[in-house]
This record gives structure tokens, sequence and C-alpha cells, in this order.
């Protein structure tokens, strides 16, 4: 550039008919337009070096994202293992505490099937003996008395087969109870399930600890009615709740306080649009720093090896699950009260 104006001003200089004026006015803006394109060169060199230095930091900055979206990415894969590692952890826990209130039901299932049992076989036993005699009496050719055996006989089967099959009932019952899949909702007697459960909680007790007893009331509502719950799960909280009442009471009977007696009341109520199933005690009550922890999943008081600490987190989860509410009240030395609140409206 700069050679090209050189050429222009030698130009000039030799252009005679030129005045020594007009040639220097002529060099002066020449060399005006020199500088000025000096400044340009200038500015457009420092233009195209910011350019590249932004590309560079441009370039930088995508690598420093990237690396930060991989690290993004590893950390939520990592999450997500750790989800699926503490769901499968939660599940076999779920698992474990179903098969420990198994355990606690065994005895009281045991009890439960005897009695069917024994009827089965004492009915058998005179049915036995019935066709004997119907069969003399076939010999001796009495017909009417032949009927009337016949009619006894009828009669004792229909009592063995209905019990029979309530022996298979708490087979059934059994067998849901340890089930792994959550069971279907279905229209569920209230009164029945908690009376079931009630049962097979103290005959449990009683197996393993013979000198145990406590005086048991129920309270049912006769207007309780159905209500469409997972039975064998509501079951297991009315285990729970009776479990725990009747070893806080047996506790303090071994205090032996003077004229003590251990009660344990359950009771349902129907309250416009919710049931509520209550389990109260008369035992050791709970202290108020307890009271707080004892729906946290491991929280127990219980000796080691006795308690899981899940029964009343657990609790806690089904009744949720059913949209109900799970209290408690209690009077630290005077006994505690557990209520199951569940809408009867919940689908
Ligand atoms: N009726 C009650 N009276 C006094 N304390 C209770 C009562 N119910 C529960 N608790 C307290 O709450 C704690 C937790 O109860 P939870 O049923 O969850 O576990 P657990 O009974 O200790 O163990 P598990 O149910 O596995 O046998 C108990 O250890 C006890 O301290
Ligand atoms: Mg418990």
């Amino acid at each position: 550039m700069n050679q090209q104006i050189q050429l222009i001003l030698d130009y000039f200089q030799q252009q005679e008919q030129l005045s020594a004026d007009e040639k220097n006015a002529l060099i002066k803006a020449l060399k005006k337009v020199k500088s000025d394109l000096e400044i340009a060169e200038f500015k457009l060199e420092r233009t195209e070096k910011v350019k590249r230095t932004t590309a560079i930091l441009l370039d930088e900055t995508i690598q420093e994202l990237e690396l930060k979206r991989k690290a993004v990415e590893e950390t939520n894969a990592a999450l997500q293992q750790s989800m699926e590692e503490l769901k499968a952890a939660q599940a076999q826990l779920i698992q474990s505490e179903k098969m420990a209130s198994l355990g606690e039901l065994t005895a009281g299932i045991a009890h439960e099937i005897q009695n069917p049992l024994n009827f089965v076989n004492n009915f058998s036993d005179v049915t036995l003996e019935l066709i004997g005699e119907m069969v003399e009496e076939v010999d001796k050719g009495n017909t009417e008395e032949v009927k009337a055996i016949a009619r006894d006989v009828q009669q004792n089967m229909e009592k063995i087969l209905h019990h029979g099959k309530r022996a298979g009932e708490i087979v059934k019952g059994m067998l849901q109870h340890s089930r792994t899949s959550s069971g279907q909702k279905e229209l569920t007697d209230i009164n029945a399930l908690a009376d079931e459960y009630l049962r097979l909680a103290y005959h449990g007790l009683r197996a393993k600890d013979k000198a145990f007893n406590a005086t048991l009331h129920t309270e049912y509502d006769e207007n309780a009615g159905k209500v469409n719950v997972i039975p064998q799960d509501i079951g297991r909280v009315i285990l729970n709740l009776i479990t725990n009442a009747f070893y806080t009471v047996n506790e303090r009977k071994r205090l032996k306080e003077e004229g003590y007696e251990p009660v344990v009341t359950v009771s349902t109520s129907r309250i416009s649009d919710h049931i509520e199933i209550k389990v109260k005690d008369n035992g050791m009550g709970i202290p108020k720093k307890v009271l707080d922890k004892i729906f946290q999943p491991f929280f127990t008081t219980k000796p080691t090896g006795h308690g899981t600490g899940l029964g009343l987190s657990l609790s806690y989860d089904i009744v949720k699950a059913h949209g109900g509410e799970l209290s408690v009240h209690s009077d630290h030395g005077e006994g505690t009260v557990f209520i199951v609140s569940i809408p009867t409206n919940h689908q």
C-alpha cells in the first residue's frame, strides 16, 4: 500500500503543469490518506487478534462445559444406581419383616387350625360309628332307622365340610400374608378382620409365653361395615399394634405393681366418611422423647434380637397408602392408644 502511495507521490512531483502549492496540497492530502490507512490497518489487525482470542476462549469454555456435562451424567448414573440398590434393599427389608410377622402369626395360626381340625376328627369318628350302626340297621331291614341315621351322617358331613373349609381359609390367609406382591383391595368386614388378627396375635403370644395373660376387650361398632382395603395389609397393621400392646402390658405386669391388671382394648367406629380402629393398652406408655421416633424405621426399645423396629414404620406406610392416618396418644406410665383412621371412599 505504501509503495503505491509513493508511486502516486512521485507522479505528482513530475507533473510540471502543477504549481508548487498545488503539489504540496496534493502531497499533504495523500499523506493524510496514508496515515488513515495505517490506522485502519492497525485496527483491523487488533480486531483479528480479539477474534482469535475469543475463538480460543470459546473453545475452552465448550470443552469445559462438555467435561461438566459428562460429570453430571456420571453422577446421574451413580444416583440412579444407588436408587435402584436402595429400592432392592427396601423390598428385601419389607419381605423380611413380613417373614418375621409370619413367625409371630404361626403359633396363632396353629392354634386356629387346631380347632377346626378337632371338629373334623371328632365328627369323622362319630360318623364312622354311625355308618357301622347304619349297616346293622340295613341288615335288620329297619328302613326308618336307616333314614334317621343317614340324616345324622349328612349333618355331620356338612359340619366336617364347614370346618375343613375354615381350616382352608386360615391357610389361605397365611399364604396371602407371606406373598411379596401387595394384594388387591377388596370390600372387607373391618370388625371380622380386627377380630381375626386380635385372636392370632393373642394365641401367638400365649403359645410363646404360657405365663402371658391379658384381659381382652373388644368394642366393635355394628355400623363399621365393609371398607375397600387390602385385607392382609390392614391385618398386619392391626397385628403390629396389638403385638406392641401385648408386649407393653406384659412388661408392666413384670413390675408386679399392686393391683395391676393388663388390659388391651380393640375398638372400631364409623365416623362419617372414616373408619377408625383403635388399639389401646394400659402398659408402660411412651416417654415424650421416644414418642418422636417410634415411626422411624429400625427404631426399637426392645432388647437386641427382640424387635426389628419396623412394625410401626411399615404400619404407617400401609395406612398412608390407604389414604389414612396413623396417630398415637400416650401418657408415660399410663398406657397408649394407637388410632388407625381410613377414609371409606378411598379407591
Ligand atoms: N403400645 C406401646 N406402648 C409402649 N411403647 C410402644 C408401643 N408401641 C410401640 N412402642 C415403642 O415404639 C417402638 C417401635 O415400635 P415398632 O413396632 O416399630 O418396633 P418394635 O415393636 O420395637 O419391633 P417389632 O415390631 O419388629 O417387633 C417400640 O420399640 C416401643 O419403644
Ligand atoms: Mg412392634
